[in-house]
């Protein structure tokens, strides 16, 4: 402090040890990190399929190798599994399951498989184990509304087969999430679970980029890899 008399100098002083004193605080490793909020859950639906498609893989454009590509905007729906901590999570089944362009799932109370009300080319339901880095990957299409729901995507999270997290996630800005039922009973923790879905830059058939991270309620005591 170049002049302890000034009561300017002691401000800026204090500033200054404030800064570098929240710095050291955010960048503690292990128990002093902050915790991650955890991905919120939401209700599975009444439409997780009752049969599964033939093809489960994580391209749900094209069934097995199928000429015709299922009829929507392409999006590339990607994204980390991590514990609170920020510690990926590997070898997690990431499950998604959503309706086709016509606003119709593979359930048998719904579209079926193979009913007339469905786009037959949308593999409807695929999924994808995630890598070492806790990523994963999907080929889906931007999911479009059906009756009362606003645009969504049903996402389950599998650790040795035992099911981890069950949730939906929605369009950032879509003007439907905002009369949603099941948005509107969550309230703000809801902001957790939409995604932007941003133009792929050149593309030339519109195909969209869509991140979700997806937060495990786990720390690294919990003995996940
Ligand atoms: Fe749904």
């Amino acid at each position: 402090m170049k002049n302890p008399s000034c009561p300017e100098c002691h401000r800026r002083d204090f500033l200054r040890r404030a800064t570098l004193g929240s710095a050291a605080f955010f960048t503690a490793p292990g128990a002093f990190a902050e915790a991650l909020t955890a991905t919120p859950p939401m209700t599975e639906g009444p439409f997780y399929p009752d049969k599964l498609p033939l093809d489960t893989d994580n391209d749900l454009v094209r069934i097995n190798d199928g000429m015709t590509p299922a009829i929507g905007a392409i999006t590339h729906l990607h994204g980390k599994v991590t514990d609170v901590k920020g510690n990926p999570v590997p070898n997690a089944r990431v499950e998604i399951w959503q309706v086709d362009n016509k606003g119709a799932y593979i359930h048998s109370k719904d579209g079926g498989l193979n009913g007339p009300k469905r786009d037959g080319n949308f593999q409807g339901f695929g999924r994808f184990m995630t890598a070492r880095d806790g990523r994963y990957y999907f080929r889906t299409i931007k999911p479009v509304p059906y009756g009362p729901r606003t645009p969504h995507i049903h996402v389950a999270v599998y650790r040795k087969d035992k099911r981890s997290l069950t949730t939906q996630c929605f369009i950032d800005g879509d003007k439907g999430n905002a009369k949603d039922g099941l948005i509107k009973r969550m309230g703000e923790p809801a902001r957790h679970l939409m995604v932007k879905f941003a133009p792929i830059p050149n593309s030339k058939t519109g195909e969209l980029s869509a991140e979700f991270n997806i937060i495990l309620g786990l720390t690294p005591d919990d003995g996940h890899e």
